[in-house]
């Protein structure tokens, strides 16, 4: 499996912190929290944005896990149409429906022993969820068609980019399952939430490029840098990756300068200022709520400017750092720890609140 081919590397022993790359506290926690939940059975509900690194995460909680030796079967529930879903899941029996010339085994089984990876739950038609449910509480399994149910013996983690409790409360994904999916919920943040890590990421993937034969010198100039920190990569690591991929092509020597970055990357690290419309006679201003947004939104531009340079942006607010410091954290503004940040001894505590 392609997936797996690149994961898995046999002769070193597994590292999460090498598919999971990122130095941001969220990052260290969810690796921690892999580690932890990893050697039990505990179902798992991944949830994050596309391209936040949910199958990252569903293979390596099934690669540290008793179960590594065993098959690791992603399912990709809203890649298969809704009729077929079932057979495909649960296998059929000869003749179980039009076109089904002979008895297959369903993904569950192929699974015994390992890891199922439901990727995109959200996308499974509201009946076989029931089904479904029936394999996470008796760990049974029954063919279309067929008139006995087999034991399988699977773990089951599921990843979802969309809130499925939404999902619950719009009456378009069962409850009971819902729970019964989340005993271990993880949440993986977006990266504009992460923007300390881009960095780390961008150089990962330049890594990559380095070692990938026949070897190539390749690095990124501070400006360039700096854009792409500004950006918020709606298409989270992915849209990373690829990005670093397209524009090491396109770099004609060997430092990935802003001349060729695309224009939504160049013009992410314009400042964008935008004022605030307050109605006063609509009744409903709340003045502490509009001045902290004011100063989140200020806060935000100054640090795009200097690239995340929190020292520079709170001369640019005419701020002393500890006044600077407390305000992101009160306006919850993500801080960027910048390249220059350590150099200059900020404490965690002021890069992260
Ligand atoms: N923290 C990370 N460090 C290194 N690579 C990462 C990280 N997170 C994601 N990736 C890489 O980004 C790409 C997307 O990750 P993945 O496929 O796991 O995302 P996803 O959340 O499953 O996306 P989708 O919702 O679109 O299916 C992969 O190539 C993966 O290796
Ligand atoms: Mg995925």
């Amino acid at each position: 499996m392609a997936f797996q081919a690149k994961f898995a590397e046999p002769e070193t022993p597994f590292a999460v912190e090498r598919v999971l790359v990122g130095a941001h506290p969220v990052i260290v926690k969810l690796r921690a929290l892999i580690e932890r939940v990893a050697p039990t059975e505990a179902t798992v509900l991944i949830t994050g944005e596309s391209g936040t690194g949910k199958e990252v995460v569903a293979h390596a909680i099934h690669t540290l896990s008793p179960r590594s030796h065993q098959p690791f079967v992603p399912v990709n529930c809203a890649a298969i149409p809704h009729d077929l879903l079932e057979s495909e899941m649960f296998g059929h029996e000869r003749g179980a429906f039009t076109g089904a010339a002979g008895s297959r085994l369903g993904l569950l089984t192929t699974a015994d022993r390992g890891t199922i990876f439901l990727d995109e739950i959200g996308a499974m038609p509201y009946g076989l969820q029931a089904k479904l449910l029936r394999v996470l509480e008796d760990g049974v399994v029954r063919p279309v068609g067929a008139d006995r149910a087999t034991r399988v013996n699977v773990r089951v983690i599921a990843a979802s980019n969309i809130d499925l409790a939404e999902a619950v409360a719009k009456g378009a994904f069962r409850e009971d399952l819902f729970y019964r999916l989340q005993v271990v919920p993880i949440v993986i943040v977006p990266v504009r939430d992460r923007r300390s890590d881009i960095p780390l990421l961008t150089e990962h993937f330049l890594e990559r490029i380095r070692n990938r034969p026949p070897g190539r010198e390749i690095a990124i100039s501070r400006e360039a840098m700096v854009a792409l920190w500004s950006y918020d990569w709606p298409g989270n690591v992915r849209e990373i990756e690829n990005m670093v991929e397209r524009l090491a092509i396109l770099c004609e020597d060997s430092i990935i300068d802003t001349s060729i970055l695309p224009e939504n990357l160049a013009a992410s690290t314009r400042p964008a200022t935008t004022p605030i419309a307050v109605k006063l006679n609509d009744g409903r201003v709340n003045l502490n709520d509009l001045v902290r947004e004011l100063e989140g939104r200020l806060i935000n531009d100054a640090l795009k400017q200097t690239g995340g340079n929190k020292q520079a942006a709170a001369r640019l607010l005419g701020l002393k750092r500890t006044t600077f410091a407390a305000k992101l954290r009160r306006c919850g503004v993500i801080v960027p720890a910048s390249l220059d940040d350590r150099e200059e001894g900020w404490t965690s505590k002021e890069l992260y609140g």
